[in-house]
């Protein structure tokens, strides 16, 4: 199917190169969007202000001009010219009953395929080996995976690839700590908790002793140039690590395509910089190779330390061209907090002088705020992720026991799984991840606000509204009525349902899920003033399918997006 926006929008370009022929429109945005106020039609297009600069005409008289001089597309009931010169379109009743029709044959809820054929490697989570995931890699993991989603619905050849830090400097302080203060028994019990440990020591050692420093840097050239022994607790770490990940990506419903650490790319690193090297890209600068970045106006990036060791910039090109090489992708999306920012502007614009013409796009996200006493934390970010899940369960079956008490213990245990790591994922997504944000249990778990629980139990109640018509009207098919929408909400509603393959295509294209979430919270609220001002099982035969058959749209629209964030929606809370 057609989304409204790629219709509407193709028939405006199409309308203003015929009333303007001799103008050069590619300098526009002739896009034209949903409108947020209902009083302004159901989309808009606000161009005729771009296009009055270029022409040196009043915005009005174009967008009258259009009005006046060009048919209207088929679902078009009205176009209108409105302040300054905005373009409104309001849409046809039956149009949009038809368009409605299709959603409900449409497993796809009228989402398009723009990315068939198109290929994006998305770079999450990527936590450091024998380091403690801090708040940031929890972050990247939540939303660098609902990009991932939505990119997988829109037809992308996606290949989720984490990125471990496998290969950092923090390996000689590891090795130290390991053969000084390992506990073999905590090793056994809990062996993530057990290497931070063993880690933090080894490194508050590191800086108050120099010889103790100078030994870690020498473990660390053994380990590189591949002595067998550091190797092999190399390997264990990774080892160890990895399964504790997997238990925190399991919970989270979160899979990888690649699990490719930085010593992936090791071979590679010598041949990429000598590279720069030989095409005077980098120069050496007081023993060290670097780049310098004054055409971009950003600070030179060292890619070979003096000790002639590899960096983590290094890391990152020889990944580049490893990947463009390998899956030839249209784009490489990183997801990291906002500390990165710099290096991946260098990264970028040292693979720009290299060639490279993959689209590279940083993902950057503000570091979320923890009040005091919200979880148990360590040390600064560093916080521990599987309490904070056990935690939010906990919280979620209180809830539930609440809302559900005749469900059985083992369900109720099942539904608050679902609804305490839903809520833990949609406090995160559902804001601009660029923005501070603050996390609190009573906003994550509320059940009247912008929250997973409260999507999550709309998402029930509607189900229940089906399964009640089916009581009351055993063997009838409410899809052998057609859509009618003759009461404002329910149009208000059937625009809604409308739009749902424009927010998940904006939501993909501008790497912002809160976008989406943005989009379910207004749905579950329009919803709600539907299921309160019309009747529906109380309705006259026909209006009251049609009713229902709204609702079980309304359903599918609610599944689809929750499960697009990566968030379950159990048929009952
Ligand atoms: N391991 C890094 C960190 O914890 C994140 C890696 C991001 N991906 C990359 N290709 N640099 O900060």
């Amino acid at each position: 199917m057609m989304t409204v926006v790629n219709e509407l929008s193709t028939w405006m370009s199409a309308a203003f190169q015929q009333v303007y022929p001799a103008a050069d429109l590619s300098q526009v945005k002739l896009d034209v969007v949903p409108t947020a106020d209902e009083q302004f039609g159901d989309y808009q297009c606000n161009a005729a202000m771009g296009l009055a600069r270029l022409l040196k005409m009043k915005p009005r008289d174009i967008a009258q001009a259009v009005v006046d001089g060009v048919a209207k597309p088929d679902c078009v009931e009205r176009l209108e010219v409105a302040g300054a010169g905005f373009l409104n379109f309001y849409l046809k009743a039956e149009w949009l009953a038809q368009y409605v029709e299709g959603l409900q044959k449409d497993e796809r809820m009228g989402v398009s395929s723009p990315g068939v054929g198109r290929t994006v490697i998305m770079d999450y989570s990527s936590p450091n080996i024998a380091k403690p995931m801090h708040i940031g890699h929890i972050r990247s993991t939540v939303i660098g995976n609902a990009i991932d989603r939505l990119h997988r619905l829109l037809g992308y050849r996606v290949i989720a690839d984490n990125h471990f830090g496998d290969w950092g400097t923090q390996f000689g302080i590891m090795i130290m700590g390991y053969r000084n203060f390992v506990n073999a028994e905590a090793l056994k019990t809990s062996p993530i908790e057990e290497l931070e440990r063993v880690y933090r020591e080894s490194y508050e050692q590191s800086q108050k002793d120099e010889a103790w420093l100078n030994q870690a840097r020498t473990e660390l050239v053994k380990l590189q140039a591949g002595d067998p022994e550091n190797l092999a607790l190399w390997n264990k770490f990774i080892e160890l690590s990895k399964l504790e990940f997997d238990k925190i990506y399991g919970r989270l419903g979160v899979r990888f395509d690649l699990e490719r650490g930085e010593s992936f790319y090791n071979g590679r690193l010598a041949g990429v910089i000598q590279g720069l090297i030989d095409r005077t890209i980098a120069e050496e600068s007081e023993g060290a190779l670097v780049v310098r970045l004054e055409e971009e106006k950003l600070p030179l990036s060292i890619v070979r330390k003096s000790d002639g060791g590899f960096n983590y910039a290094a890391t990152d090109l020889a990944t580049v061209l490893s990947r463009v090489e390998e899956f030839n992708p249209e784009s490489i999306v990183y997801v990291t907090d906002e500390r990165q920012q710099l290096h991946f502007r260098q990264v970028f614009a040292i693979c720009r002088r290299m060639g490279v013409t993959v689209r590279l796009e940083h993902v950057w996200f503000g570091l979320m705020r923890l009040p005091e006493g919200t979880f148990s934390t360590r040390q600064g970010n560093v916080i521990k992720l599987e309490r904070l899940l056990d935690e939010a369960e906990a919280r979620a079956l209180a809830i539930v026991k609440e809302t559900s008490p005749e469900m059985s213990p083992e369900q109720q245990k099942e539904v608050a799984r679902a609804v305490g790591i839903g809520a833990i994922k949609y406090a995160d997504l559902s804001q601009n991840p660029q923005s501070m944000i603050t996390f609190t249990w009573e906003k994550a778990l509320a059940l009247d606000g912008n929250s997973a629980p409260y999507l999550q139990y709309a998402y029930a109640r509607i189900a229940s509204v089906q399964d009640k018509y089916r009581e009351r009207f055993p063997g009838k098919d409410p899809s052998a009525y057609p859509i009618r929408l003759t009461e404002p909400v329910e149009r208000k509603l059937a625009i809604r349902l409308v739009r749902f393959g424009d927010s998940v295509a904006q939501a993909a294209a501008a790497y912002r899920p809160n976008y989406l979430a943005d989009y379910l919270y207004d749905l579950a609220q329009v919803y709600s003033s539907f299921y309160q001002t019309v009747p529906f099982l109380k309705a006259e035969e026909g209006v009251r399918e049609s009713r229902v058959r709204l609702c079980a749209l309304v359903a599918k629209t609610l599944r689809m997006g929750l499960n697009l964030l990566g968030i379950e929606t159990p048929e009952r809370i």
